[in-house]
């Protein structure tokens, strides 16, 4: 087919980071350098040769800051110093180095929407109701029920179960937390606060650091109002969350005054919105002349197996035409109106890819690997890869027990289980099963360097913080490094193709084709006179396709095939009738 010149109006929105590619790291679980069990930062320093031949752009270094660790970092207790188990400001400012001498960028985590308990500024907070840091976290009086029993000010729950006020004994108020009782919300009303966060961000920009992934961004306004939810089911969080703690009135107000400064830095930066629906209030956060944020998390496709109301811990099922409507809405829609999208599969709080989206046999693991490359970093968009994903790592055994699993939010909900329900075996049953597809303990195993004992993330007689998944022996990233047919290898084949043909994968405009298909994934990317097909077989089978019905049978040369050198499949895809191998993935130039 020879197609109409398309002529994107992203064309005029060129821009690096447009341009670029994140590896995402979890310190606790990436490399251990002083056998301690933990990972830390120079451990992270040893590996940026490995990470730069993936031939990513940016590092993106998860909360290292001290912390108590009740959510592994994201309870900042100082923002300008370093957990001590993670290493010292000097060793951020190696990385840093580190990262730039490799050409690439390093991005920090900016947790702002509430600081630790153990953070100076609550601690001052909390002390007194006449304190000058009362003000930067949100206390509200209790409410009293016809009994005259103290009650929260509002039915709000928090994220990790239970109510999302704590009230404080010496002075008879509450506080919120929308997270873990030990992670207060700030007070984003106050300008001190609002002063406070552009200091840090401009300290670590200051540090050479090139940008921030921000942490709930979306819920640092919210309605002050304080409304009661309509409910208080925490199963139901998702249908109310968005009417008053996130997207509030002043969202975008804040978000310019960092915008402000990231400007001046030339800086990169990603927010992460749960419970953005409404695409105008995404637009107004990235669209590229609003100087906010480049890009967002969006949080449709990892919510995909959860139940209804986003109930994450119980069953939910999905089918392949659901995932492609949701990429085909974000994709037309940011593309039409000068917004950007951050893809990806996986991050330190969603499982693994290969065991979330497909779930293949054993010997097709690495072949599903390759074709969730291929169809994620072939948007339009900035693709991510969270740590171990290039290499295919796996979701924790089913035989682990609960002791296995450290993460707040699923001991939380297997605590908030056994004193609710403690003799609903089934419950408790299928909560187990669903912990093992989706808990985030999933993303934190350490990672897989070698078969050495504990996969070379620690010293072989350490026990390390968390366990290694005992895979490792099968799935390392030494054996991977030496075999050019690994995933890997792959996963830098698939970002340098992205790079070779930039107009066309990353300006281009996308379409999807043969859109009722349960069983393949298509579009093509278009730019100018120049189109490119991405096919993908989501099956274990062979699979036929009738790439004449759709029109995109013009071969002029396959880019890429999962399944080895394009010159070896070029005969494959001549003619209208193709034949597809299991989990094959083919990027395909047409004519
Ligand atoms: C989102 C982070 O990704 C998650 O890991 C964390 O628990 C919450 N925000 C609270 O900071």
């Amino acid at each position: 087919m020879s197609s109409t010149p398309v002529k994107p109006p992203n064309e005029i929105h060129r821009a690096w980071w447009k341009e670029s590619s994140v590896y995402q790291i979890w310190p606790a679980s990436y490399k251990d350098s002083n056998d301690d069990g933990i990972g830390d930062i120079p451990g992270i320093v040893s590996k940026l040769d490995y990470i730069r031949d993936l031939g990513v752009d940016i590092v993106w270094l998860c909360p290292s800051y001290k912390s108590p660790q009740v959510d592994m970092g994201y309870d900042i207790a100082d923002y300008y110093s370093i957990a001590e188990e993670y290493g010292t400001v000097a060793d951020v400012e190696k990385l840093i180095q580190g990262c730039h001498e490799r050409g690439m960028k390093l991005l920090m985590d900016l947790v702002v929407n509430h600081t630790s308990d153990q953070h100076d500024w609550f601690k001052k907070s909390r002390s007194s109701k006449d304190s000058e840091f009362r003000d930067w976290y949100v206390w509200r009086p209790p409410r009293y029920d016809e009994n005259g029993n103290r009650q929260p000010p509002n039915n709000w729950v928090s994220h990790f179960q239970g109510s999302a006020w704590e009230f404080d004994e010496p002075t008879g108020e509450y506080y919120l937390h929308l997270y873990a009782v030990e992670q207060p919300d700030l007070n984003w009303e106050n300008p001190a606060v609002r002063k406070a966060v552009h200091d840090i961000v401009r300290f670590w920009l200051d540090k050479g650091a090139d940008g921030f992934r921000m942490d709930v961004i979306n819920f640092i306004s919210k309605d002050q109002g304080f409304p009661d939810a309509p409910n208080q089911d925490p199963d139901a969080i998702w249908q109310w969350g968005d009417r008053y703690y996130a997207n509030g009135p002043r969202l975008h107000e804040y978000l310019q005054g960092i915008g402000k400064i990231l400007k001046e830095y030339d800086a990169f930066s990603v927010g992460e919105m749960p419970f953005v629906k409404d695409t105008d209030e995404v637009l107004k956060a990235v669209r590229y002349d609003r100087n906010e944020i480049n890009m967002i998390f969006n949080f449709e496709h990892v919510d995909i197996d959860h139940a209804p109301w986003g109930n994450k811990f119980k069953p939910g099922s999905w089918k392949l035409t659901d995932l492609k409507a949701f990429f085909e809405r974000w994709q037309v829609f940011m593309y039409n109106n000068g917004g950007w999208n951050a893809l990806y599969w996986e991050n330190h709080d969603q499982p693994r890819s290969i065991d979330r989206y497909v779930n293949p046999p054993q010997a097709l693991r690495p072949a599903a690997g390759k074709m969730l490359a291929t169809v994620l970093a072939l948007h339009a968009g900035s693709p991510f890869i969270y740590q171990g994903q290039e290499i295919g790592m796996g979701n924790v055994p089913i035989e682990w027990d609960m002791g296995e699993y450290k993460d707040i939010d699923c001991l939380n909900h297997w605590k908030g289980l056994l004193e609710h329900k403690p003799t609903d075996t089934e419950a408790q049953k299928i909560a187990r099963q669903e912990y093992q597809k989706k808990s985030r303990d999933n993303a934190r195993t350490p990672v897989q360097w070698s078969a050495e004992p504990n996969g070379g993330f620690t010293g072989p007689n350490v026990k390390p913080w968390m366990s290694v998944n005992p895979e490792y022996t099968r799935v390392n990233a030494a054996d991977q490094v030496k075999d050019p047919q690994s995933l890997y290898h792959y996963w830098s084949e698939v970002l340098k193709l992205r790079k070779t043909y930039l107009d066309i994968f990353v300006y281009g405009n996308y379409k999807l084709v043969d859109r009722d298909n349960q069983e393949v994934y298509a579009y093509t990317r278009a730019y100018d006179t120049s189109q490119a097909l991405v096919l993908a077989n989501w099956t274990d089978n062979d699979l036929a396709w009738d790439a004449a019905a759709h029109n995109v049978d013009q071969v002029k040369e396959v880019l890429l095939d999962t399944y080895g050198t394009a010159g070896a499949s070029r005969e494959r895809f001549s003619g209208g009738q193709w034949t597809l191998r299991p989990y094959e993935a083919v990027v395909i130039l047409l004519k």
